[in-house]
């Protein structure tokens, strides 16, 4: 069988993609390990820059979104039970977006049944051929039977556990590592958020993040060590650490209830380069991982995809292969400003095992200096609104 593109991976970075060539008329075919429900139940963030909300109405999928989301113009760092607003409006003139990451799937998948575009869910032993060549193919097994699909490229964008990356040669990647010795664990509850604006705190016991879906739904995370377990963590052992550490007024006013998902998450960051090996492009966590103090997984994924479609689009319009041989080097332009803001958040707000006096003393500076200059807090709103593309 052949097709123009084909994307391994139905995550949001590959169901963008696909929308986006889709709608410029480019066949694309797409392959996801996992069923829909499966893919649709993972629990992730929900910051989205303005980037990505222009590109979600690019696409065609902005609607719900734009009805559903939540504008936020500003967000609270707390340090020590107090703390001060990073206030995006008067810095910035902007807003970030909070809608589900899952809402955001469900959009995509929708408007991709809409346009009877081929999507094949639950394929195994995904192989992909011939990628530094001008004759690419994935091979898939899809309901017991062997298939393949020729194509012109193929689209990585099957997350950090995928084949793609681990298809380009060992000899012709290099992969950039750091791992934090520390964990988030996240609940999420059908209690209304505790504040309007997102709460990144910083305290002696860890970081906590006070987060929201919808205004009956609040996403809550706190710092744990790496090798603890949600079996430790009752749910009132969970709420009575969290008001611990967050500012006094909103831990008189939080209300706490029943987790109905609650999961640890490791911390890493994490780049692979080249994100383009011959006919082969990777997309979103199949190239970087960021940690997610900075919200920025789901919006580097956007703007790998935007990169892409604009290159595919070139390519298929005219020939022109010039955005195809930048791809890689756009892309991870914006990868490393993102990795460095969210490493940056995470060394700022977490507490770390072998921390000094010397850098606590150094994080409490930092937050005092962002507290007091202007120039502070708007390169701090400029990244966290999103760098342009
Ligand atoms: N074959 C087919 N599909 C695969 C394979 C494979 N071998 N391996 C993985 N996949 C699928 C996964 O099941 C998943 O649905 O690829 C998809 C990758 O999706 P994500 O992990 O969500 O990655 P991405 O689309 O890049 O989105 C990045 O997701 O994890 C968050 O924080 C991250 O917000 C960021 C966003
Ligand atoms: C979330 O809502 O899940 C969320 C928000 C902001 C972050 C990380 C996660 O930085």
């Amino acid at each position: 069988m052949r097709t123009q593109v084909v994307i391994i991976g139905g995550g949001p970075a590959g169901l963008l993609l696909g929308q986006l060539l889709q709608r410029q008329g480019i066949d694309t075919v797409l392959l996801e390990r996992h069923s829909r429900e499966y893919v649709l139940a993972r629990i992730r963030a929900g910051v989205l820059e303005a980037g990505l909300v222009d590109l979600l109405h690019q696409a065609g999928v902005g609607e719900r979104m734009q009805r559903n989301g939540l504008r936020h113009e500003e967000i609270y760092l707390a340090h020590s039970n107090r703390g001060f607003r990073i206030d995006f409006r008067q810095l910035c003139d902007s807003a970030v977006m909070v809608y589900g990451q899952t809402e955001l799937t469900l959009d995509l998948y929708q408007a991709r049944d809409a346009m009877n575009a081929t999507m094949l869910h639950q394929v195994d032993q995904v192989e992909i051929h011939g990628a530094d060549t001008d004759k690419p193919r994935v091979s898939f097994i899809h309901d017991g039977r062997e298939q393949n699909f020729e194509c012109d490229f193929i689209a990585g964008c099957d997350g950090f556990h995928g084949v793609s990356r681990n298809s380009v040669p060992a000899d012709q990647r290099t992969l950039f590592e750091r791992v934090y010795p520390l964990g988030w664990l996240g609940v999420l509850s059908r209690t209304p958020p505790v504040s309007d604006e997102l709460i990144y705190a910083s305290h002696a016991r860890g970081f906590a993040l006070c987060s929201m879906r919808s205004p009956g739904l609040s996403r809550y995370y706190i710092q744990v060590a790496l090798e603890d377990s949600v079996q430790q963590w009752p749910d009132e052992a969970f709420w009575r650490e969290l008001k611990r550490r967050i500012p006094h007024d909103a831990a008189e006013s939080i209300v706490s209830g029943d987790s109905i998902e609650k999961s640890i998450a490791p911390l890493r960051s994490f780049v692979a380069e080249p994100m383009r090996w011959g006919r082969l492009f990777l997309c979103g966590d199949a190239a970087h991982i960021v940690p997610p103090t900075g919200a920025k997984g789901l919006n580097l994924a956007a703007s790998d995809v935007y990169y892409l479609w604009r290159a595919l689009s070139q390519y298929y319009e005219d020939g022109d292969e010039q955005d195809i041989d930048n791809y890689s080097a756009m892309a991870l332009s914006r990868v490393w400003k993102a990795e460095r803001f969210s490493w940056s958040m995470t060394n700022l707000l977490h507490r770390f095992p072998e921390q000094s006096q010397f850098d606590l003393r150094m994080q409490q500076a930092q937050l005092d200096y962002l507290e007091s200059s202007r120039a502070a807090q708007t390169a701090l709103a400029e990244n966290y609104l999103g760098l342009p593309y």
